[in-house]
């Protein structure tokens, strides 16, 4: 279990039971760790998913509230059935509906269902061929050599976040987009922003001046990919966003605006999951000094049931939402036409009916039907092999060049949506 929180409310209610906390109190999100495993734990044990008011935003109206899905079965389930549990209507990445302003930005194909969702999938699957996968893979390798390198000359103490574990997926997705490497850093802050919650250090506790950031950063993003996308027209690079600007599907071509909210996610989806996910993973090998030995015993043979249990206890995307099309029975609780159902990843990763002591690191565990990258459905994760792929790498690269290395207290973000690490010393 990562027990360690940085964000503490000033006083806070002892938890007995269900009764004792909301998710869309936004100080719940505060509580550490061991608070929020107990808090979901007792959710998991209720007979019908609890229902939450939605917490009141000055820039959408206040919506119908929501059901929290924690349990594993509920959520294989509705990630199943798209035509009822949907992603479009309002957006799967947010639980107010999200205003029209964002959605020329935010709006990509996370937050769309088929046919328009099937058409988007289609046109940028193609774009990833396995020879360009093939490319990327040689590029983490060679990156992450490199990080290593510099860890090793920049010596024990520095901040394993900004150093080491953010830095794969930028260089990674920046060289996928063809982004040079002097716009790497506003990447980096406005990914931050996107994902960034209501933490003073990215968006800042006050509504009104956290929209206006994430709409000034996805117009940001929005002017890099055009800049980019403007040479590539004529001139294909042979990056993604050549291969993206050129598409052409059996006549379908991506809109100007299509092309500017895909990259956007896939530049935001891409860099802060993954970063989380590595962070996570040194502080519970940290944590576990035993699976750290299996693992460095055969680190070929370990390191793939290492990275899955990573993501499991990590599950760096909290949640997505979902929106009920018609009226709908599952799992004997009557969902109503236009309700809303919140998929907490993180809380079914821990379900103790799918997943034996489920608070438990242990790089072995087989089976380990984790949803850390979603369910199965439409919108399973487009990134995952490649995600896989870094951390794969980058432990790899790590525990064979400075196999002690340890990760200290990590200062955590402050979010309900995003399971993050901001920074955390190194020591080796
Ligand atoms: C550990 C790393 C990652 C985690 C935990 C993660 C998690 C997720 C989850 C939970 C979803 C499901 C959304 C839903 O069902 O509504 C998703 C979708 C998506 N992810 Fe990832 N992701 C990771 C890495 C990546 C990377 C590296 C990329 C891009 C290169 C990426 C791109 C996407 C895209 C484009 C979608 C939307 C797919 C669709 O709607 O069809 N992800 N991811």
């Amino acid at each position: 279990m990562i027990d360690d929180m940085s964000v503490t409310p000033a006083e806070r209610k002892p938890i007995v039971s269900a009764a004792d906390f909301d998710l869309s109190d936004y100080d719940f999100w505060a509580r550490p760790m061991p608070e929020r495993e107990h808090a979901f734990r007792l959710l998991r044990g209720l007979d019908h998913p609890a229902f939450y008011e939605e917490m009141e935003i000055s820039f959408a109206p206040k919506g119908p509230g929501y059901y929290a899905l924690v349990k594993h079965a509920d959520i294989l389930e509705a990630s199943r059935n798209p035509e009822v549990f949907c992603s479009g209507d309002g957006g799967a990445t947010n639980i107010p509906d999200m205003p029209p302003e964002f959605t020329e930005y935010f709006g990509s194909m996370i937050n769309m269902d088929d046919p328009r969702h099937a058409r988007l999938r289609r046109i940028v699957s193609r774009a990833f061929t396995p020879k360009m996968i093939k490319q990327f893979e040689a590029d983490v390798e060679a990156a992450a050599v490199r990080i290593v390198d510099d860890l090793i000359a920049r010596g024990s103490g520095c901040d394993f976040v900004t150093e080491v574990a953010a830095k794969l997926p930028l260089k990674i997705i920046c060289d996928m987009m063809g982004i040079p490497e002097r716009d790497y850093g506003s990447v980096f802050d406005r990914s931050n922003v996107i994902l960034g919650g209501f933490d003073p250090e990215y968006g800042g506790d006050d509504m009104t001046t956290v929209a206006e950031k994430l709409l000034a950063a996805g117009m940001e993003l929005q002017q890099l990919v055009q800049d980019l996308a403007a040479h590539r027209v004529e001139r294909p690079t042979g990056d993604l966003t050549s291969s993206l600007v050129n598409a052409n599907i059996d006549g379908e071509k991506l809109t100007a605006q299509e092309l500017g909210s895909f990259f956007i996610l896939l530049v935001v989806a891409g860099n802060e999951t993954t970063r989380n996910a590595i962070s996570y993973g040194l502080r519970l090998l940290t944590q576990n000094p035993d699976q750290r030995a299996l693992l460095l015993a055969d680190l070929d043979g370990h390191l793939p049931g290492a990275v899955e249990e990573i993501v499991r206890l990590a599950s760096p995307v909290n949640f997505m939402r979902r929106k009920v099309t018609r009226d709908h029975e599952m799992n004997g609780q009557l969902y109503r036409k236009g309700q809303k159902v919140v998929l907490y990843y993180w809380a079914a990763n821990r379900d103790e009916s799918v997943f034996p002591d489920p608070l438990r690191f242990d790089v072995t565990r087989d089976p380990n039907p984790h949803v850390g990258f979603g369910g199965p459905g439409p919108h399973f994760c487009l990134g995952a092999h490649l995600a896989r792929r870094e951390i794969t790498v980058m432990f790899r690269e790590l525990l064979r060049r400075i196999p002690q290395i340890e990760g200290g207290r990590p200062e955590r973000l402050y979010s309900s949506f995003i399971n993050g690490i901001k920074h955390m010393d190194c020591a080796f």
